[in-house]
């Protein structure tokens, strides 16, 4: 199966599209997003939204966040995604192999993510490509008062 992993630079109808169909895959409580969201997203160097193709068709995604603090340069993964009809076909591993590359390319020091352990397939995942376990305490502090992540 052919995919290609790309960085989206520019906001489109299709794109917007893409990402309502998917990130309710991932969670359930994220609102629809805009065209203004993906704008957004696509117009900060700092935020390189990923997306994989397949026969044309966005069936993946996944965000790395790049950001420069007192301890250097690092990053973050969030929002991994594929499509539940192509699951198991390498796609999720290639998405987090870009990500990788592109963090390197940065010059980062580290990239961090957080999965559920419920998540299996995506701590798999993880872990094949070379994540290790952190020995810290997640936290969050809520905003808004919808708690359900
Ligand atoms: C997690 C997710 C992105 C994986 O994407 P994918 O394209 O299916 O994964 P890949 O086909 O690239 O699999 C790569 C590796 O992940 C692991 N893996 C993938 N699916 C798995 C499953 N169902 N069970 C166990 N391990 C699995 C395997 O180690 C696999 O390597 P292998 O095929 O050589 O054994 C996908 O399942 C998904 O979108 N899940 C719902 C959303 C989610 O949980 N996102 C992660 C949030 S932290």
């Amino acid at each position: 199966m052919s995919v290609e992993v790309t960085v989206a630079t520019s906001a489109s109808p299709e794109l917007r599209d893409a990402l309502n169909r998917l990130v309710p895959q991932l969670s359930s409580s994220a609102k629809p997003l805009s065209d203004a969201d993906v704008v957004r997203m696509t117009t900060d160097h700092d935020v390189v939204l990923f997306v994989a193709k397949h026969d044309d068709v966005i069936v993946g995604t996944l965000t790395l966040v790049v950001f420069a603090i007192p301890s250097g340069q690092r990053a973050w993964i969030e929002d991994v995604i594929v499509d539940g009809d192509v699951r198991g076909l390498g796609i999720g591993a290639a998405l987090t192999n870009a990500a990788i590359e592109e963090g390197r390319r940065r010059g980062v020091r580290t990239i961090d993510l957080t999965s559920r352990p419920s998540r299996e397939a995506a701590n798999k995942l993880y872990q094949k490509l070379g994540f290790e376990i952190r020995d810290t305490n997640v936290y969050r502090f809520f905003i808004e008062s919808d708690r359900s992540g």
